[in-house]
């Protein structure tokens, strides 16, 4: 009997002094961050004060949206116009000088997971970047981050809309347009009906647990078996990555390879076609308050499906 309690306990300890290394260790890499910036901007204002602030988690949370964003634990100088030179994590963000359109934007109502997705209450390096494991939406960086502005802008869909702030989608649109993806497709947001391809108006919205079920990773030649990167990879190759089964055994476990065309994509239009099927969103799913949508006559276009 006692030897349980000594054991009990002990194992107890032990669990408990694990969890806090975690914690530790963990606190160590955002304080890390943040006390550098602090000292930067200590350097950039002349203030020595500046360097004692005392550190902590910071979080953007809005009432209607309901997120909680703490990038900017890390991520402080994001809206410091005098950071633009510096390395990440302090840097300005991008067009957001000078009323750049990401000043459209405030970041204290917006947050940044409604752009980049991502893990918005992690404070990791490891959970929040590059590709996380078991995470449903994974972060959205460089071109990508532009297959979130449709949650939105619903007009970008418009083949005769070009916006210079949303390059990459634009691009990816118009080969759509050019390429002729809803004559096999059901495109809603082109307002093409299905044929002989699914219906693919949602595609954005799915979580990377849904896209997996469904999807076959084992002729993807990346280690990250994120969405993104199927489509990628189809896109240049569709019969390497749906090669059916034709020549099995058993006749009736025989399947055809897609007919999906290989157009011969180069990597910048596989990438900007990619961005635009993420851009493909359910609006029901994203469920963006009325409150965070420009106010423009083309969101009838989309409210109906809430
Ligand atoms: C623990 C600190 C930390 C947190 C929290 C953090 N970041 Fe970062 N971030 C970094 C560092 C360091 C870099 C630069 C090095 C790198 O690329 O990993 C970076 C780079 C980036 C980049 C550019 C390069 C890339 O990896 O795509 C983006 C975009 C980014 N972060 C967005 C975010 C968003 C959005 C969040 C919140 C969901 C976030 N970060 C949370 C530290 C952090
Ligand atoms: C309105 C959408 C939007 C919001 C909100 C937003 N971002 Fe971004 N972010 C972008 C876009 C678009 C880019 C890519 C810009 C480019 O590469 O030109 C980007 C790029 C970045 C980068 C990489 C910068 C680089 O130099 O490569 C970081 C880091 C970043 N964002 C962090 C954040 C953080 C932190 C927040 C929240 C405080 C945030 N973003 C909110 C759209 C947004
Ligand atoms: C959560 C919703 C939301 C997302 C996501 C979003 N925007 Fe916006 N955007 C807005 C709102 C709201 C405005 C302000 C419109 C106004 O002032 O009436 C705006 C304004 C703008 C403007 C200024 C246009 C104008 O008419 O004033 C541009 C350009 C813009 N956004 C581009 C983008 C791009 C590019 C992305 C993706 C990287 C993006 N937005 C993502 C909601 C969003
Ligand atoms: C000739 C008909 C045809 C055309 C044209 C076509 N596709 Fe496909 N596509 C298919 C078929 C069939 C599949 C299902 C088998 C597969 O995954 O390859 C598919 C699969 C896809 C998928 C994966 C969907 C999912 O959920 O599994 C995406 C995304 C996609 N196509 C996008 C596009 C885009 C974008 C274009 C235009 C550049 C396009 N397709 C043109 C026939 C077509």
């Amino acid at each position: 009997m006692v030897k349980h309690i000594v054991f009990g306990a002990s194992s107890f300890l032990v669990v408990v002094q694990l969890a806090l290394f975690v914690y530790n260790f963990e606190t160590a890499e955002w304080k890390t961050y943040q006390s550098a910036y602090y000292q930067k901007l200590a350097q950039v204002t002349g203030d020595p004060e500046i360097a004692k602030t005392s550190l902590n988690v910071t979080q953007i949370w809005d009432k209607t949206l309901d997120r909680a964003d703490r990038c900017t634990t890390c991520h402080a100088g994001v809206n410091n116009p005098a950071f633009e030179d510096e390395a990440q994590p302090y840097k300005t963000h991008p067009h957001f000088k000078n009323d750049g359109f990401i000043s459209k934007h405030p970041f204290e109502k917006f947050g940044c997971t409604i752009c980049h997705e991502g893990n918005g209450r992690a404070v990791t390096v490891s959970k929040t970047h590059g590709v996380v494991k078991h995470l449903d939406r994974q972060l959205l960086s460089g071109p990508y981050v532009q297959a979130a502005c449709t949650k939105c802008h619903y007009e970008l869909f418009s083949r005769d809309v070009y916006w210079p702030e949303a390059d990459v989608l634009m691009k990816g649109k118009q080969l759509a347009y050019e390429l002729g993806c809803g004559a096999c497709h059901a495109i809603r947001q082109f307002g093409t009906t299905p044929t002989v391809a699914p219906e693919i108006s949602n595609l954005g919205s799915k979580t990377e647990l849904a896209f997996s079920l469904v999807h076959d990773y084992s002729h993807i030649e990346s280690e990250d078996h994120v969405t993104r990167v199927w489509e990628w990879e189809h896109f240049k190759d569709p019969i390497k990555i749906v090669p059916g089964n034709p020549d099995a055994l058993d006749p009736k476990d025989r399947t055809p390879p897609t007919i999906m065309p290989n157009w011969d994509l180069t990597d910048d239009e596989a990438t900007a076609l990619t961005v635009f099927v993420l851009s493909l969103r359910d609006p029901q799913v994203e469920n963006i308050p009325r409150a965070f949508l420009p106010k423009v006559p083309s969101h009838e276009g989309f409210l109906q499906y809430r």
